[in-house]
Parts: structure tokens; sequence; C-alpha cells
């Protein structure tokens, strides 16, 4: 059997961040509510188990506690921030409200380098946010870190393998956070490091199998990462039971749509039915005349549900539906309730009554960046898996004011250049994201010795991390001069260029 560590949710932010901090280290890890029973932990035969933080106080007794037969099994058990307070609490320790609450980055004074903190340094800084501490350790257990107002920043009973810390090591804050995890697997867990993203990939094939049988499956592919990863997955698996629905609502960017059609057509090298649904000139009739951004964006929402509808009703019942959720898509409610599954597709969730019987959704344990190592172990191109965020409404929000066939090539030729110009210039994997969207506005121009009034294109660029914040990225001045000239002589219609300096806030990535 292979080995794993489990994790045990107790409401913390960053659970699922453990998680992959483990899966870092070469080892696999689930997280699982803190509710799951010691049966079930058993049939799971974990190498270890971490209790993660959470927003409650032990002391109070509607808070969540779990088993106390979790640190009886003779199987090390790491306690993280609440975790680490409810080990002590259950053992027989004292927690408490703290006089200081410790916030952010917090230096940590190593007491005795062992344990986990063998490796660390004599301080060293690390993550903190608490209002209750641990007061007095249970019997058994030793002090290894403390801070000037946190007696037991970390704490740890050798013989029975149980080890406590105040601060998060999964937070890159904490700079020496990943030895430590490292450590505890290695460790008094004693993995020996089996997991690889193309062990993910196999496991997984395996379960889909498993559950899948003979089932018909159908899965909504709009090109993206996600979903095109989703889809790979799925089709090694159950080969042609899978149908991908494919809807080119005619605002993609310029050859999306033959391109996703000859990674996943029967050109292709996968072997599933793949069915493209050529609605564009649908969608431009519905979009007519429309100028206000939510009207728009509701139309192409409601109006691919529709298509993606009347697809699955040719197709007639299916057992399953896949969906390409990550797990950043994931809100988890935190306390153990199944968690709540934003509806992922691209533009605006699925219908209800498309018939099916369950979802599944095999990459909702993986971040981003883990989705596109699993997409090039998959032999997804790369150009697939590095592709940049699109959004659903696809060019309908980065063509502002009224849709029309017209301005969408205006558009689609635009970006395309400034894409290529990005990718000349080595500039693609460096700014998050990148477009050409196309005013509403008309000035006047010169070209040769005739007067233009033509229409203004915008560049947008910015640099951010989680696309809530953004910064408009400082492109090299050439590359921008560059861009202007080309989209000026090759576009037809534009005769202005226009860069696009403001951040997020006050502007979003989008214009509308
Ligand atoms: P904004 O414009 O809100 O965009 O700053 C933030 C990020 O989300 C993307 N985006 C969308 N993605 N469906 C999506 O799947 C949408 O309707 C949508 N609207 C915006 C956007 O491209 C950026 O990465």
């Amino acid at each position: 059997m292979r080995e794993s560590i489990l994790v045990l949710d107790f409401g913390g932010q960053y659970n699922q961040l453990i998680a992959r901090r483990v899966r870092e280290c070469g080892v696999y890890c689930e997280v699982h509510p803190y509710t799951m029973t010691v049966e079930e932990m058993k049939e799971m035969n974990p190498k270890g188990i971490i209790l993660t933080g959470g927003p409650n106080s032990v002391y109070d007794p509607a808070s969540p506690h779990g088993s106390p037969e979790i640190f009886e099994l003779g199987i090390p058990v790491l306690g993280i921030c609440y975790g680490s307070q409810l080990m002590a609490w259950t053992l027989g320790g004292k927690v408490a409200t703290a006089p200081v609450s410790e916030y952010g980055k917090t230096e940590v004074t190593v007491d005795s380098k062992k344990g986990l903190l063998k490796k660390v340094s004599d301080t060293t800084v690390t993550w903190m946010s608490h209002t209750d501490y641990i007061e007095t350790v249970p019997e058994g257990f030793q002090i290894t870190a403390h801070t000037p107002v946190c007696p037991v920043a970390a704490m740890e009973n050798a013989e029975k393998k149980l080890y406590g810390l105040q601060f998060h090591p999964e937070v890159t804050h904490s700079e020496q956070g990943m030895e430590m995890l490292s450590e505890f697997v290695y460790g008094p867990c004693g993995c020996k490091g089996d997991w690889k993203m193309d062990s993910f990939v196999d496991e997984s094939i395996r379960k889909i199998r498993q559950k899948v049988g003979n089932g018909k499956v159908l899965c909504a592919l709009s090109g993206g990462v996600d979903s095109s990863v989703a889809a790979v997955l799925m089709s090694k698996a159950v080969g042609k039971q899978l149908t991908c629905v494919f809807v080119d609502h005619g605002l993609l960017r310029k050859n999306e749509g033959d391109e996703v059609e000859a990674v996943f057509g029967p050109a292709g090298d996968y072997d599933l039915n793949f069915i493209r649904v050529n609605a564009q000139q649908r969608f431009y009739d519905k979009l007519a005349g429309v100028t206000e951004p939510e009207q728009k964006r509701k139309i192409i929402g409601e109006e691919f549900i529709r298509v993606f509808e009347e697809e699955a009703k040719k197709i007639g019942a299916v057992d399953f539906l896949v969906q390409g959720t990550i797990y950043p898509d994931v809100i988890e409610s935190g306390l153990g309730k199944s968690a709540v599954i934003k509806s992922h597709h691209n533009v605006g969730g699925l219908p209800d009554y498309v018939d099916f019987k369950e979802i599944i959704e095999p990459l909702r344990m993986l971040f981003k960046d883990e989705v596109r190592k699993a997409g090039l172990e998959l032999g997804i191109p790369e150009y697939l898996v590095y592709r940049q965020p699109f959004p659903g409404p696809g060019l309908g929000v980065r063509i502002v004011g009224e849709v029309t066939a017209e301005k969408v090539k205006m558009v689609q030729d635009a970006d395309a250049i400034y894409r290529e110009e990005i990718a000349n210039a080595g500039l693609d994997r460096e700014i998050n994201q990148y477009f050409a969207a196309l005013t509403n506005m008309r000035s006047v121009g010169v070209m040769g010795d005739f007067r233009t009034y033509d229409y203004a294109v915008a560049l947008r660029a910015v640099t951010t991390s989680d696309f809530m914040t953004a910064e408009s990225a400082r492109l090299p001045w050439d590359v921008i001069e560059k861009v202007t000239s080309r989209i000026v002589n090759e576009v037809e219609h534009v005769n202005r260029v226009l860069y696009d300096c403001t951040g997020k806030p006050p502007g979003t990535i989008e214009f509308e």
C-alpha cells in the first residue's frame, strides 16, 4: 500500500496548503474533515496525521475536538496552531487566551534542536496567527521553542511521536517550515517518498475506472487548462465512454477553436468522442445591440447553457458529469461539512436539468501549478498547459460596447499580434495575464495621405499572484512600440493603440 499522510481539517485557512507541502516532500497526502472516524483512519493506514489550525478555542465545549484516540494510535501526530493546542488540551496541558496575540512574521527561539527542529537555526522566522496559546504542556512533553510572548512555540513527546507547532510551517513566510514538515514526514513517520505527479495520474486513472465502470461520462471542455487536463485524464481512464462538448461561442481567441479541435478532435491524440458546436452566429444574434456589460455576460452564460443542454439531450442520460474544479475553486466550509463547490464552468454554472447521476472532479485537490504538472505528465502540449486565464464570456468582455463579428475579428487579430510579440520578447511566462481589448472609442488619424476615423485598441498586461489584485506590468517600450506599429498596420479599422496603466484595484483585469 502506498504511504500517505492524513491531514485532519479543523477549519484553518491553510489546510490544503499543508497537503500540498507534504506532496512537495514526495509523500501522498489527503485532507479529510476532523469528523473522520478512527476506523476510517485505520483503513487509510496513514504514516502520520497532521491536525490543522482553526478559528476556535479548544476550551470552548462547542469547538471541534475530533477523536481523542488519535493520540493513542501509535501513529505520529503533528498539531499545527489550533491542532497543537488541541493536542495539549486533550492530553492534559493548559490552553488559555494569550495576553498578547501574535500575527504575522515572528521570530522563534529554538530551545532544543531535536525532533522537527533538528535542522533549524537557533532562531527562525515563522508565521504566527493565534490569540490562544499553550500555557503548560502535558506530561511527557518537552518545550522545544518559544517566543517572547509565547512560551510554547513548539513542543514534542518524542517517545509517543507527538509534535506541536504554534506557527504555520506550511506558509512560505515560515522560512524553515518545509524543513520541519519534511523532518516530520521522513523522521518519525518514516516515509520513503514514493509520490510523484505520475503517481497521481496513475492513481486517478485507477480510481476513475473503478468508479465509472461501464458508465457514460460527459465533459464540458472549454480549452482552458483545467478542463483540458480533466478531459485528458478522463479520456485515459475511460476512452470512448467519455464525450467532450466544446462550445465555440465565437468569442474565443484567434484560431483557438481549431487549436482545441486539433488536440481533442478526431485528428488529435485522444480517444474520446469530441463534439464541437459552432454556435458563433447564435451568440452574435443574441448579443446584437446589447452594450451593458452585465447583460452581455448573462446572455453569453445563458446561451452557453442552452447549447450545452441541447447537446447533452442528444447524447441522452449520462452517468457522470466531469468538472475541472481545482482546489482554489473549492470553498471549504472548514468544519468538516462537505465542501461547497463553485460550479466551475467558466461561463456561469451548468444547467440543473442535464441528466446525470454524479459529478466527478478529478483535480479537486490540486493547485493550479500542480494541475499544470499533471497536464504535462499526461502529454498535453505545453502551449495548452501554460495558457493564461481566459474568461468564460471570452472576447465578449474585451469588446467594450456592442459585440459584432467584425469587432471580434479586430480584437482577435490585435490580440494575436500582441501575444506573438510578447512571446518573441520572452515575456510570456513572466507576465501573468496580457491581452488586447477593443475600446468603443473611434478617433481621427492619418494613414498615407488619408484621414482615418477608426477604433482604438487597448493593451493590457498585469502581474499578479492571485488575480484578486494586480499591477500593470512595466513592459519594455520597444515591445509596446512594435506591437503598436504592427496592430495599426495589420489590423483593419484600428488606427490607435493605448496602454492600460491601471492596477486592480481600482481597475479590474478584464474591461467588463
Ligand atoms: P477581473 O476582471 O475580475 O478578473 O479582475 C480576474 C480574473 O478572472 C478572470 N475572469 C473570469 N474567469 N469567468 C472566468 O472563468 C469569468 O466570467 C471571468 N471574468 C474574469 C480574468 O480573466 C482574470 O484572470
